[in-house]
């Protein structure tokens, strides 16, 4: 967790796009969503995506471990917050947008009772493979039944770059989301030739998939 944090203080956010994400924008309605739907976005970052969905109408918690992180994204995207202290987060309030700063593993189901999708971009992938069971175990048990994920993964010869962004193949994906959802691939191809970083690694390829997922 600490690493997460340095890599905020240092400004080493590699991740972070300038632009909503392109799947996103294609797949959203696999979410089926309803005007004023609220999405949950776990390890939210500074994530214009939020702001995309906020335009869109819809309303947000997020949930994301770095103070400078939540600053950040209400100051560049001149939104006016206040802040409430709990015990285990500092949350950031605009209108139709709480981030939750803290550890994601903290939040409970009344925290979420809310929330009828998950937008997952680079959450799942930012974690290592010894955590990532907890992470679906966690967000299982506090999104409420019908909720629909948007989950956004890469795959990766792991043998030729460390990461984060870590690989999760398909079967790890449908491995991890096994117990309680309905999980659909909706895309899955190479994006090699938009990947400057994992060519110079020589990576032989690096596969972008898009799932549907729908808590039973
Ligand atoms: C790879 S970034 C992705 C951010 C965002 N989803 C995006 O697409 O730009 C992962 C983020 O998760 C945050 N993070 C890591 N572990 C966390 C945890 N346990 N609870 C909350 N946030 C966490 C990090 O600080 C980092 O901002």
């Amino acid at each position: 967790m600490t690493d997460w944090i340095k890599r905020w203080q240092e400004g080493k956010i590699g991740w972070h796009k300038k632009l909503p994400n392109s799947k996103l924008i294609e797949f959203i309605t696999c979410l089926k969503l309803c005007k004023n739907s609220t999405i949950f976005v776990p390890l939210c970052g500074k994530s214009v995506d939020m702001l995309y969905l906020l335009e869109k109408g819809y309303r947000i918690i997020g949930v994301e471990l770095s103070e400078l992180a939540a600053e950040q994204f209400f100051k560049e995207n001149e939104l006016e917050y206040s802040i409430k202290k709990t015990d285990q987060f500092i949350i950031y309030y605009a209108p139709n947008i709480q981030i939750y700063c803290g550890d994601f593993f903290d939040l409970n189901a009344h925290d979420l009772k809310a929330v009828s999708a998950v937008y997952d971009r680079a959450a799942l992938i930012a974690l290592p493979a010894d955590l990532r069971q907890e992470y679906t175990q966690h967000l299982y048990s506090i999104i409420q039944a019908g909720c629909r994920v948007l989950l956004l993964t890469l795959n990766y010869p792991q043998s030729q770059i460390s990461g984060p962004p870590f690989a999760v193949n398909q079967a790890q994906v449908l491995s991890l989301y096994k117990n309680g959802f309905d999980c659909q691939l909706l895309q899955c191809f190479n994006d090699l030739e938009n990947e400057p970083k994992f060519q110079r690694a020589n990576v032989d390829f690096i596969e972008k998939a898009t799932y549907c997922l729908h808590k039973k």
